[in-house]
């Protein structure tokens, strides 16, 4: 190009860049510093327009500053896929063709990849439909601690180890928000069941509280960075989580040095003056009905709102607080909404959904698999699926994290694509009545799951085409339906419903190559283990369910996905089920058991379980070196490492776990805690050296009485291996 004819674009270039910024007030001006932004935004407010933004105007948005162009700030469902739109003040659908999405797999299932790049991959792809969906903040995820398989909410959370599900939570947090998105990670905390969320007062000892419970929302705030944070139902120490002093300004404020926003979970506010003083930032609903009913049921009634204004024209109150409140509303919408040049995100692309699927796979877990039964040979010809839940949609149901999905694929659909591209034939029976509901505030499956065969019938029916089979696929487990994994309602067993135990009995008499595939959040009790060649742990997969299953059982995929939470043998072996712990509970509520959560409880106490934490079979076989323990360096306590081999003869994956035990302590501490992992991909026969660096916070316990961090000098055993339970190498070293 010549000089000259380049000219006129230089000339536009340098006039654009010397646009004066003086035109645009300083809150729009995104050049400048935001806090400088947010206090000149906050100069230019009326007290009325304060209070405006620090409660909900609809279901799912609060009304920003139409005055100053300041927009709204609309929040969407989370955790697994953008919820579809529903009416300015009721639950029911808006009707909207354009709102379908992309499911991606729940939670428990991204946490059981063990990989933070799935973690990542998913917080990108569900902050894109977020964005193109024009969502400022996505209401997830989720990291409560699954203190109980009958908290009914387990599978919207990352499982039992306050380790994981921070490791975890970080990318996907990081990737939403490069999207002009902000996450608000729920439900903080101490929201560990459902039933009673609305009244059970949670008090637990601070180690407890600090060690097993903030851990994964401290490092959402700190290395995530999340914009926003929703305080649970619950009450802790007799005050509500929404209006917490302690939960809130001491330790998440204070301790933590939140910046973001404290958003209510829907009408968990109770209290005016506590949420002026304690540090509540925005307040949503849920019972409001202000169209029809009115003002004394509308969203100026919010105790954030008139009852607000009243207290600071009485002279109740100063303004100080509110200001401190509008401060963070306005810093999240500048964050969000009112950030210019952001992504324009995108839905149900193919990226999505082989994003969906990769994650699928790698989070599915072979829990067991005798003589080789999976994957499914090449000789199969004749294959049997069995069970409502391989062609019940699962997207639909469950609460707030229901859904209305552009496609979701069946197990069977899925099994049966996969099947005859192979040459084999896939027939379908029943076996058992679940849930024939498909119906969620106004999304519906569109399923006719009615049946008229009686629940003998059903078997009898299976059982027969089970014995000319090949292979058995059983496809169970629970389904969102009230008690079996559901918002609002906990499980009430541990046991599967609808007599599957007796079918699945019933299908391994007559047929030695069964597999079971459970599609749950929850761990379940399986009497009948030892007569089931091999079982897979499915999850709640979302669109591309069919396909992911189809992947592992046929070995198009290996699998390498590891439990984030351990299967007791019986409910009462699990540490919140033992004589005196009350659940469920519907007032105090002590957590008698405290640091012993999970793994912790059953190490501690020698009880064997069905199936451990991180515990997950590939269809290869892995060895482990010894472990070779040196000196750490630059802060480091020590560096261990180890060699890691493909023994099989397939390309794998193994998650290869370190736990750390404090051989002698002055206070209780649990055998071992995870404290690394690292999923490790391998060729047949390849070997890889894998390192972790131990430093000082992994020896640490939490002193209540200085409370601090600490550790104490002495011996450290690491134990590193295939699962809680399937330690492969062991190795001491002394701290100081
Ligand atoms: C749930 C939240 C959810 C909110 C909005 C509440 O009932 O507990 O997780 O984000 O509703 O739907």
């Amino acid at each position: 190009m010549k000089i000259k004819s380049i000219l006129p674009v230089l000339g536009l270039m340098a006039l654009i860049a010397c646009t004066p910024k003086q035109d645009l007030p300083v809150y729009q001006d995104e050049s400048r510093d935001l806090d400088e932004r947010v206090a000149d935004a906050l100069s230019r407010m009326t007290t009325e327009e304060k209070i405006a933004i620090i409660h909900a105007q609809s279901k799912f948005s609060s009304p920003g500053v139409p005055r100053l162009g300041i927009p709204e700030l609309w929040t969407t469902d989370g955790p697994h896929g953008i919820r579809p739109e529903v009416l300015w003040d009721e639950w029911d659908q808006a009707g909207w063709t354009n709102d379908s999405i992309v499911a991606f797999p729940a939670l428990t299932c991204l946490a059981a990849t063990w990989n933070p790049e799935m973690a990542a991959l998913y917080g990108k792809s569900i902050g894109e439909e977020a964005r193109y969906r024009e969502k400022d903040v996505l209401l997830g995820p989720g990291v409560n601690i699954a203190r109980t398989p009958l908290n009914g909410r387990n599978f919207e959370y990352m499982g039992e180890d306050p380790y994981l599900a921070g490791e975890m939570v970080v990318p996907y947090i990081r990737e939403v928000q490069k999207n002009g998105v902000a996450c608000c990670v729920k439900h903080y905390c101490l929201n560990n069941e459902e039933t009673y969320r609305h009244t059970i007062d949670v008090d637990l000892d601070d180690r407890a509280l600090y060690e097993i419970y903030l851990p994964a929302f401290k490092k959402a705030v700190q290395e995530g960075g999340s914009w926003s944070i929703m305080a649970s139902y619950n009450l802790y120490r007799g005050q509500h989580v929404c209006h917490n002093e302690r939960l809130l300004n001491g330790i998440l404020k204070g301790e933590w040095g939140f910046d973001g926003a404290v958003v209510t979970d829907w009408g968990g506010c109770h209290d005016t003056w506590e949420a002026i003083h304690n540090g509540l930032d925005l307040e949503f609903g849920t019972w409001t009905d202000g169209l029809t009913m009115g003002r004394t049921n509308s969203y100026d009634s919010y105790y954030m709102a008139a009852p607000y204004l009243e207290l600071i024209r009485e002279g109740k109150v100063g303004t100080e607080e509110l200001d401190e409140k509008a401060s963070r509303v306005l810093k999240l919408i500048m964050r969000t909404a009112m950030k210019s040049g952001k992504p324009f995100g995108e839905i149900n692309s193919e990226a999505h959904y082989s994003a969906a699927r990769r994650i699928a796979g790698e989070g599915i877990v072979l829990l067991r698999n005798e003589n080789s039964n999976l994957p499914l040979a090449d000789g199969v010809r004749k294959i049997l699926v069995v069970g409502e839940n391989a062609v019940k949609m699962m997207t639909v149901g469950g609460g707030s994290s229901s859904l209305k999905v552009q496609k979701e694929i069946s197990p069977l659909a899925g099994i049966r694509a996969r099947a005859e591209a192979a040459g084999a034939v896939v027939e379908w029976e029943r076996g058992y009545v679940g849930d024939t509901g498909g119906n969620y505030n106004g999304v519906s499956t569109g399923q006719d799951l009615s049946e008229s065969r009686s629940a003998g019938q059903l078997i009898a029916d299976a059982v027969a085409k089970a014995a000319e089979a090949d292979h058995v696929i059983f496809v169970g487990g629970l389904n969102k339906s009230n008690h079996q994994d559901c918002e609002g309602k906990d499980r009430e067993q541990l046991g599967l419903p609808y007599a599957q135990d007796e079918l699945i009995e019933a299908l391994a008499k007559v047929n030695s190559h069964l597999t079971v595939v459970l599609v749950s959040g929850n761990p379940v009790a399986m009497p009948w283990v030892e007569d089931v060649p091999s079982i897979v742990q499915a999850w709640y997969i979302g669109s591309e369910a069919g396909e992911a299953i189809a992947d592992v059982l046929f070995g198009d995929v290996n699998p390498s996905g590891k439990l984030p939470f351990s299967f007791p043998l019986a409910l009462g072996d699990s540490p919140a089920h033992q004589e005196g712990m009350n659940f469920p509970n519907d007032g105090k509520c002590f957590y008698g058991e405290g640091i012993l959560v999970g793994y912790r409880w059953f190490d501690a106490k020698g009880i064997d379980v069905l199936f451990p934490f991180g515990h997950g079979l590939s269809y290869t076989s892995f060895e482990y070196s010894p472990l070779a323990v040196s000196r750490g360096r630059s802060g480091a306590v020590a560096n261990v490492s180890l060699v890691l081999r493909n023994t099989g003869d397939r390309a794998g994956a193994e998650v290869v776990q370190l736990y750390i035990g404090d051989d002698e302590s002055s206070v209780l501490r649990p055998v071992k805690e995870l404290k690394g992992f690292r999923k490790v991909w391998l060729e047949a026969g390849e070997e890889a050296e894998v390192k972790f660096e131990i430093g000082e916070e992994d020896l640490q316990f939490f002193d209540a009485d200085e409370h601090c961090w600490k550790a104490e000098a002495g011996s450290f055993t690491v134990y590193v291996g295939s699962s809680a339970t399937d330690i492969r190498c062991t190795a001491s070293f002394d701290y100081k």
